[in-house]
């Protein structure tokens, strides 16, 4: 143990609310780390820039416009897990504002090989960039990232979670609720509404961050569906019981369930996590998939999400039925985050009076 590993260490005992100033500068948001540090009116703000720079970028002019908003600033991938749709939209997402970016997508080919402490080639990266987004299967290893960058030195840029171990993964809880706030535009938005979460949900980042994220709206209950090796953890549950929002478990069968949802949100068993190779496969999970019989039970205006990668989950039959939101979901990631950067970088009003 280093100086700095015993400073976090004594930094991760902190209370939440009080760990999460650190991520602040000037009272607003400056590394986005964990779901909890997500107020009504940040998702709000950023669902509106949304809305903007989808609409905007619908012409060339207007899209040339949105291109030299940060086309000062450079960002950085770090994303030593696999990743398809976090990298690209995020890539794509700089990309809408101008930025330009590198990346690092294999810790083999970084100095950490050499011997590197992870910290210094994180200053390091943070010497050539404005911005970092990353993934890392340290769950702690965002949070330590945007600490050390923000107490130790001088240059602290932005850090942005892309995924952090089996913890949390707040941008993908973003995209998720902007897509349940537009599936349900017409039905009040998404309070008073339930949502059904089904799968590895143990160890499932997605399912953690997006019920961290339900503090902001009213009237929600959830489920949770998922064999009984995979339930969510305890400290989701009592978050919620914190804030009295109502959850039910169900560990037989995912059709018990389907008939009391209003979003059906599925996700993978998360092998990767296994202690023992093989160990996800000797849990039965075949009651947890959704397949075109079980769609009878689906309500009428009900949505199906998946953050995806998909396996078997749900069958592909269901794609073209049109409460099945997952790509739809995808391409909405793109644009969130790119309004997420530009409310971190403080740009977003020249978006909003375009
Ligand atoms: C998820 C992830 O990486 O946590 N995918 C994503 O980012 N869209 C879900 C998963 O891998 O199962």
């Amino acid at each position: 143990m280093n100086i700095l590993d015993e400073r976090f260490a004594e930094f991760q005992k902190l209370p939440t609310e009080e760990k999460l100033k650190c991520f602040e500068k000037n009272g607003r948001l400056f590394d986005m780390i964990i779901s909890q540090q997500l107020n009504r009116k940040i998702i709000d703000n950023i669902y509106e820039i949304t809305n903007h720079l989808r609409h905007i970028s619908d012409s060339k002019a207007g899209s040339l416009f949105i291109q030299n908003i940060l086309c000062h600033k450079r960002a950085m991938l770090y994303f030593t897990q696999p990743s398809s749709r976090t990298f690209l939209s995020f890539d794509s997402a700089c990309h809408i504002l101008g930025m330009k970016t590198s990346e690092i997508r294999d810790v083999s080919v970084s100095s950490e090989v050499k011997g590197e402490s992870y910290d210094d080639s994180l200053r390091t990266f943070s010497s050539y960039t404005d911005l970092i987004i990353m993934r890392h299967k340290g769950q702690d290893t965002a949070e330590r990232s945007a600490w050390l960058l923000n107490t130790h030195t001088n240059r602290p840029v932005p850090i942005i979670n892309g995924g952090s171990g089996s913890d949390q993964h707040p941008t993908q809880a973003i995209l998720d609720v902007y897509t349940l706030q537009r599936s349900f535009a017409n039905q009040g938005g998404l309070d008073g509404k339930t949502i059904l979460m089904c799968g590895d949900l143990k160890r499932g980042r997605t399912v953690r961050s997006l019920s961290y994220l339900m503090k902001n709206f009213e009237d929600i209950e959830i489920i949770f569906a998922s064999p009984k090796p995979f339930q969510m953890k305890e400290d989701v549950r009592s978050f919620l019981e914190r804030y009295k929002i109502p959850y039910h478990v169900e560990t037989e069968a995912l059709e018990n369930v389907l008939s009391k949802a209003d979003a059906i949100y599925m996700t993978r068993i998360q092998d990767e996590h296994d202690i023992s190779a093989g160990d996800s496969s000797r849990v039965d999970t075949s009651r947890f998939k959704l397949r075109p019989s079980d769609m009878s039970k689906v309500r009428a205006n009900a949505v199906i999400m998946h953050p995806f990668p998909r396996r078997d989950e749900i069958d592909v039959a269901i794609d073209s039925d049109p409460r099945a939101m997952y790509w739809r979901q995808e391409r909405n990631g793109m644009w969130t985050r790119a309004a997420l950067i530009a409310y971190i970088f403080n740009v977003h009003e020249e978006i909003l009076n375009y």
